[in-house]
Order: structure tokens, then C-alpha cells, then sequence
């Protein structure tokens, strides 16, 4: 029997000792969750395929989060069945792991972007950013037409690989001392970057925005958008279906 001290009654009349005693049964709870946090060195799965982005890629990027485009376009495919149909395999925590910042958005106004990469053709980006009431008529997204005259002047990449390298992102010292390098070798195929494709497994390699011979922030927001949910090949990591 349990002690009288401990009764229920007595505890639900003495609003100090319902709250000493809550306390203690909660901090229970949080101890239990949290306290493990402190001794694993990492929530998120490696998954294979996962790399750091390119230059160019990076740079794109920093245009994707310039003009704002997370504001009506989510990258995070929730795992329930209407997403996964309409836009692909949900999203791993690993695949966002180098996003510094994430882009995960908070509203779609337009559709989730996590796994447009190869979708579309290069021409149809070019075309859709530049008028997208030309290709998709009922469309509200604004036209980004200047992209396309604009030089791309990303800075010094070396600086800002070393910066995310400062944040955990493991680009080694040659992928930084090469940044540069390898951002206009990308989208020039004649333009030689020594070890290039090794670095990043999988790159595209070519001319992005139809220009060749010139290097524009269009060629960095395509190739961009061209990579977008195509490095983990989840038909290779999908479990072989079962023999009955
Ligand atoms: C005002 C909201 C808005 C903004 C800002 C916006 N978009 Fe969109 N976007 C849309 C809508 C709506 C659609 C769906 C209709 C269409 O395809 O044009 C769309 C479609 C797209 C698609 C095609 C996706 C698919 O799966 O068919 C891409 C790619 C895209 N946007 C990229 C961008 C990029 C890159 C930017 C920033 C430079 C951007 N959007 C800014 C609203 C927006």
C-alpha cells in the first residue's frame, strides 16, 4: 500500500508539492531524451552519394537565397504519400547536412524544389526563370530574366568553402585551393580544373545558360537547380523486393 504521505489525495491538495513533484516527473522525461544528445556525435545517418556542394553550385545557391526563392518554395518532401508521389523520395536528414543555411522553406507557394534537379532540361530553366508564364501560362512566379545578362561575380570561392569548412562541411585543402578553378570549369567543358570530378562525384559539367563563353548567374542558378535531389541513388538503396 502506498504510504500516506504519497496518497493522491494529499498530493492534489497541496499545489506546492503537485508542483515539486511534476517537476521532478518531467525532468525525468528530459534527461532521458536529451541527455544522450551530449555523447553521440551526430543525429544525422551518413548516406552515400551526400557530397559538399561545387562552387558553382554554391554560388547558385547564394542566388536561390538572394532573390528569395525559398519564400515560395519548400526543399523538404515530407514522407506522407501525396508528397512522395508528386515529388520523389522524402527527404533524408543527410541530404540537407552541408545546407548552411538549410533551405527547407516554410510555404509553398510553388512547389517543393528538393528533387527538381534533372526534371526539366537546362533550356526549359533558362526559359521558365527568364518568362515563366511562357512555358507554365497559369504561373505567379516573377520573371528573373536579368539573370541571364548578369556576369557571375561569386568572389573569391576559396574564402567561402573555407568559411563553410569552418562550419563543418568537409571540403579538403585542395577543393578549397582550387575553388575558383573549379567554379568556371564547370560550366565550361573546355576549361580544365585538374581532379575536378573526382572532388565531386557526380557534378554536371557543362554550359548551363545556353551562353557559351560566358559565365552568368543564370549558369550558377541552373546548375544549381540541375543537382538538386541527385546524388543519393535510392534505387540502388531501396531493399530488393522480397521473393514470396
Ligand atoms: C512568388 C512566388 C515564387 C517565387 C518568388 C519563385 N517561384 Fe518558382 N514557382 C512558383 C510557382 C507558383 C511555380 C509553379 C508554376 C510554374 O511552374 O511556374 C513555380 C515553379 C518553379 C519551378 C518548377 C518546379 C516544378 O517542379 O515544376 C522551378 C524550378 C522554380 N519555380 C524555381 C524558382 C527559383 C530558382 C526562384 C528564385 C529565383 C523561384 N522559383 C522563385 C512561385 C515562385
Amino acid at each position: 500500500m502506498a504510504s500516506k504521505f504519497f496518497s493522491h489525495a494529499k498530493i492534489e491538495r497541496n499545489v506546492t508539492l503537485l508542483g515539486a513533484l511534476s517537476l521532478v516527473v518531467v525532468a525525468i522525461g528530459g534527461i532521458v531524451e536529451i541527455a544522450p544528445l551530449f555523447w553521440i556525435d551526430s543525429t544525422i545517418e551518413k548516406v552515400e552519394g551526400v557530397r559538399p556542394y561545387t562552387p558553382l553550385e554554391q554560388a547558385g545557391r547564394n542566388i536561390y537565397m538572394r532573390e528569395g526563392c525559398y519564400n515560395c518554395h519548400s526543399q523538404m518532401i515530407r514522407p506522407f504519400r501525396d508528397e512522395v508521389e508528386r515529388y520523389g523520395h522524402y527527404s533524408l536528414a543527410a541530404e540537407s547536412m552541408y545546407d548552411h543555411p538549410f533551405q527547407w522553406g516554410s510555404k509553398r507557394t510553388g512547389p517543393d524544389l528538393a528533387r527538381v534537379g534533372g526534371r526539366y532540361s537546362d533550356e526549359w530553366h533558362v526559359q521558365h526563370l527568364k518568362d515563366p508564364q511562357s512555358v507554365v501560362p497559369e504561373s505567379i512566379m516573377p520573371s528573373y530574366a536579368f539573370l541571364a545578362e548578369r556576369e557571375l561575380k561569386a568572389g573569391d570561392m576559396r574564402q567561402h568553402l573555407r568559411a563553410l569548412y569552418r562550419v563543418g562541411v568537409p571540403y579538403t585543402d585542395k577543393a578549397i585551393e582550387a575553388a575558383n578553378d573549379d567554379l568556371r570549369a564547370q560550366a565550361d567543358p573546355d576549361f580544365d580544373s585538374e581532379g575536378f570530378k573526382d572532388r565531386y562525384p557526380k557534378a554536371q559539367v557543362r554550359d548551363f545558360d545556353g551562353k557559351p563563353g560566358q559565365l552568368t548567374e543564370m549558369d550558377a542558378l541552373v546548375a544549381y537547380l540541375q543537382m538538386l535531389g541527385t546524388l543519393v541513388d535510392f534505387e540502388a538503396a531501396a531493399p530488393q523486393e522480397q521473393a514470396r
